[in-house]
């Protein structure tokens, strides 16, 4: 009996660090600004509000800068264990804050600086993900965006679901509301992968893993000036979504 109860003792003993060490999040040292230095060139948008009943709170880029940047344990934080900035939102059946004209609630990155940039340059962001969650909307999921700054309304918005196939919505009217979809692949959940957004030479092209690019016509949009949005949009019912980024690379030139 006193044996068992050494080797029982000795057994907790060895498990005691592995157990400490898999709690995640509280031991991040910093704020994901801290990890993710581009975060200095976005907004923040999250589904709460700073009153109650108001607009979706924003964090402006000067405040995610940094080890000493915001973040949030429920919606906006670091994942030491794994060395990803992890993004959550709810679905409309949870109460949240949205931001004005939308019926969904987001913790999204807006890019910042710059706020807007015309097409006829050379616009990429690669974004290194995976989403451990994704939403029970049409399409799931939003994980990226390109925006219109002209019109005020996605050009086109990148959807991933729980079976994980990757959408494309291209918006085909300046009213918006009126997408196109088409599926560009499959990438199961808790899987990583890359995505590349390409607005480049008054060409938009998104691609995955670095493979084929998949061209989306943006003439019937005028080929508006635009900027990137990343992160978690959620578009569910009654499922949260979880979002989480390794990295994030944005060219203009
Ligand atoms: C919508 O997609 C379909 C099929 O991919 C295509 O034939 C059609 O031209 C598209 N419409 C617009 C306005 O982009
Ligand atoms: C972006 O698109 C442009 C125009 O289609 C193309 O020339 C360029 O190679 C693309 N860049 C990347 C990094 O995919």
């Amino acid at each position: 009996m006193y044996f068992l109860e050494t080797t029982m003792l000795s057994y907790l003993v060895l498990l005691y660090p592995i157990l400490v060490t898999a709690t995640p999040t509280a031991t991040a040292s910093c704020a994901p600004g801290g990890y993710l230095s581009i975060l200095s060139d976005f907004n923040l948008q999250l589904p709460i509000a700073t009153s109650t009943g108001g607009t979706a709170e924003q964090i402006p880029a000067s405040k995610l800068a940094g080890c000493n940047g915001y973040q949030n344990s429920d919606w906006f934080y670091w994942n030491t264990a794994s060395s990803y900035l992890v993004m959550k939102a709810p679905p409309t059946s949870t109460p949240c804050a949205k931001t004005s004209g939308s019926e969904h609630c987001r913790t999204e990155l807006r890019e910042a600086n710059p706020s807007s940039w015309s097409p006829s340059g050379t616009n990429t962001m690669t974004v290194k993900l995976q989403v451990a969650q994704a939403d029970d909307g049409d399409y799931g999921t939003v994980i990226g965006q390109v925006f219109s700054a002209s019109f005020s309304k996605p050009i086109i918005e990148l959807y991933y679901n729980p079976e994980g196939v990757v959408t494309v919505g291209l918006e085909t009217t300046t009213a918006g509301g009126h997408e196109n979809f088409t599926n560009i692949g499959t990438i199961p959940e808790k899987t990583v992968f890359t995505y590349e957004l390409n607005y480049s030479n008054d060409e938009l092209t998104v691609s995955l893993n670095g493979g084929e690019a998949n061209h989306f016509s943006v003439t019937q949009l005028g080929t508006p000036d635009a900027y990137f949005k990343v992160g978690d949009y959620n578009q569910g019912k009654s499922v949260s979504s979880e979002v989480d980024i390794m990295s994030i690379n944005i060219v203009h030139s």
